[in-house]
C-alpha cells in the first residue's frame, strides 16, 4: 500500500470540517481489500470483478438488456510496438455497447483510424483510459501481444509525431 489512498479529509473534494466526512467510508478501507494494481487508483478492477470481490449492479432500470460480447480485436497489426489486443469481454462486463459504438468506433475490424497521439489527447481509447480506467502509462496492458523477438518492457523514447510517452510514477 506504498502510494495508498488519500483520506477524504485531504482529497481536496470533501470539506474536512463538514459534519458528514466522518460518516463516509475511507477509500483505503474499501479499496485495500481488492486485488491491487501498481497504477491508477491501485485496484486491478478486471480481476476484482472476475474473482467476485465486487458484484456491481448491472443496470439502473430493471429489464435492461445486458450483453457480454467475447471477441478480441487486434489493432496495430502494422506498428513497431507489440500488438494491441482489444478485449470485448472485459469491456462489456462493465459497459454497454453504446458507450463505444458507433460514436467512438465503428463496429468493424480495421474500420477505424486509431492513433496513439489521439489516445494521449484523450480521444479514442483515451476517452476512458487515463480518465476512469487504467492509465496510459501501462503501455503493455494494451500492447500485450509481442511480435517475434519482442519483449514486453521497452518503452520507446518518442512516439510517432515526436511526443514523449507519459511516465509511470
Ligand atoms: C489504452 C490502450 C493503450 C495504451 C495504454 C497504450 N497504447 Fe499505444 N496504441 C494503442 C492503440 C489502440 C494504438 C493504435 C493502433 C494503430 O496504429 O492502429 C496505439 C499505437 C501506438 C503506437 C504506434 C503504432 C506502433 O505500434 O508503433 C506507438 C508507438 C504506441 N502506441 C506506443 C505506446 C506507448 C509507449 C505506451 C505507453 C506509454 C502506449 N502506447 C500505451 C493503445 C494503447
Ligand atoms: C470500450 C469500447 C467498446 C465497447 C463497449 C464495445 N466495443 Fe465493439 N469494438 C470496439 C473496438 C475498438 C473495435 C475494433 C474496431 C477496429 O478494428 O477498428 C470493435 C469492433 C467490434 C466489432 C467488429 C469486430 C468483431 O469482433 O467482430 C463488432 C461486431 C463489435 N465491436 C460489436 C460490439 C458489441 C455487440 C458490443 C456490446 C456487447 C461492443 N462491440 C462493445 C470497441 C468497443
Ligand atoms: C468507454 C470507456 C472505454 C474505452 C473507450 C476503452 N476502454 Fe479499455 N477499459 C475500460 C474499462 C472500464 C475497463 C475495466 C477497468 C480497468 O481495467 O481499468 C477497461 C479495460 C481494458 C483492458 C483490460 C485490462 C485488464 O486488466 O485485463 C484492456 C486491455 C483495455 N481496456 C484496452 C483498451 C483499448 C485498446 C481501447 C481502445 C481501442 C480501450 N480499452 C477503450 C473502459 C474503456
Amino acid at each position: 500500500m506504498a502510494q495508498g489512498w488519500e483520506s477524504l479529509r485531504k482529497d481536496g473534494i470533501h470539506d474536512p470540517r463538514g459534519p458528514a466526512v466522518k460518516d463516509k467510508q475511507e477509500p483505503a478501507e474499501a479499496l485495500s481489500k481488492l486485488t491491487p494494481d501498481t497504477a491508477g487508483n491501485m485496484v486491478r478492477w478486471v480481476q476484482a470483478l472476475e474473482k467476485g470481490e465486487i458484484n456491481p449492479r448491472a443496470s439502473i432500470r430493471p429489464g435492461t438488456k445486458i450483453q457480454v460480447y467475447d471477441s478480441d480485436v487486434l489493432l496495430n497489426v502494422q506498428g513497431g510496438m507489440p500488438i494491441v489486443r482489444f478485449p470485448h469481454r472485459q469491456h462489456t462486463e462493465w459497459l454497454d455497447c453504446s458507450n463505444c459504438h458507433d460514436h467512438l468506433f465503428k463496429a468493424q475490424a480495421g474500420a477505424n483510424k486509431l492513433s496513439m497521439l489521439a489516445i494521449l489527447e484523450g480521444e479514442q481509447c483515451g476517452v476512458c483510459h487515463g480518465a476512469v480506467s487504467f492509465p496510459l502509462t501501462e503501455c503493455f496492458r494494451c500492447h500485450s501481444v509481442p511480435r517475434p523477438g519482442q519483449s514486453l518492457n521497452t518503452v520507446p523514447k518518442t512516439l510517432p509525431g515526436g511526443s514523449i510517452p507519459p511516465r509511470s510514477r
